[in-house]
């Protein structure tokens, strides 16, 4: 198939066109937060389903995100936890953290998630402390790119045996693409060391999803 960038995003758009946001909630969320300052940097609707269907393949029960936003792509994983389920997302913006609070609160998921205001770095270990190793059914990295290779450690000891590793942007953004010259751009290089990481680690089944920019998946053995 002859697929042109120009194309390749037509295509995006047909798929979160066709596999919609689920409600009123999900489609308001990222307007309202961009009118009250937030950048508009969520993942797509089809990123979110993606998410929201691997929550529930995988029956997670506690789930780490880092990199909350507004809530956008955490509702759609909350949503799928059963009761007593946990999603615990990082996010060291306080406004982000703020307005990210709010919708999950209106949208009734206050007891199944909890903001940590700190930096995915700062944050890791003082979970993999208080959680315990092999601790979380699966971690959803999409915060700093560059910063990937070093999380990775970090999510591993988290995740079970059998817990799934996903991280978007796996195959670039607006700004870079993996396939440009290493070098062109800090989160090209930092990204493609976390795929390869990935790729070569005995301990993971890895593969990228490419819709939109990429969505590794990886399910730790
Ligand atoms: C791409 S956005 C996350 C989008 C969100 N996952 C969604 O799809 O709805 C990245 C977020 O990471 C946050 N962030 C920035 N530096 C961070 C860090 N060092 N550790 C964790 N999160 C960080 C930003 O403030 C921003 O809210």
């Amino acid at each position: 198939m002859n697929m042109t960038p120009d194309r390749w995003m037509k295509t995006c758009d047909y798929l979160d066109d066709v596999f919609n946001d689920a409600d009123a909630h999900l489609q308001n969320l990222m307007p309202r937060a961009i009118e009250a300052g937030v950048p508009n940097i969520a993942v797509s609707s089809s990123v979110g389903r993606l998410l929201h269907m691997m929550t529930k393949t995988v029956g997670a029960k506690t789930i780490v995100e880092v990199g909350t936003l507004a809530g956008y792509s955490g509702t759609w994983m909350a949503r799928a936890l059963p009761d007593h389920g946990m999603l615990i997302t990082i996010e060291p913006e306080s406004l982000h953290a703020d307005i990210s609070q709010r919708g999950f609160d209106e949208d009734g998921l206050t007891d199944r998630v909890r903001i940590v205001r700190e930096t995915g770095l700062v944050a890791f270990p003082k979970l993999i402390e208080e959680m315990g190793e092999g601790s979380v059914d699966l971690v959803f990295l999409d915060a700093i790119k560059h910063e990937y290779p070093d999380y990775l450690p970090h999510a591993k000891k988290l995740l079970r045996s059998g817990g799934l590793l996903i991280a978007d942007n796996a195959i670039g953004s607006t700004e870079w693409s993996v396939v440009n010259p290493a070098g062109s751009h800090p989160n090209r290089d930092g990204v493609d060391r976390f795929n390869r990481l990935i790729a070569d680690d005995a301990d993971f089944d890895g593969c990228c999803v490419p819709i939109r920019e990429g969505v590794l998946m990886a399910r730790k053995r």
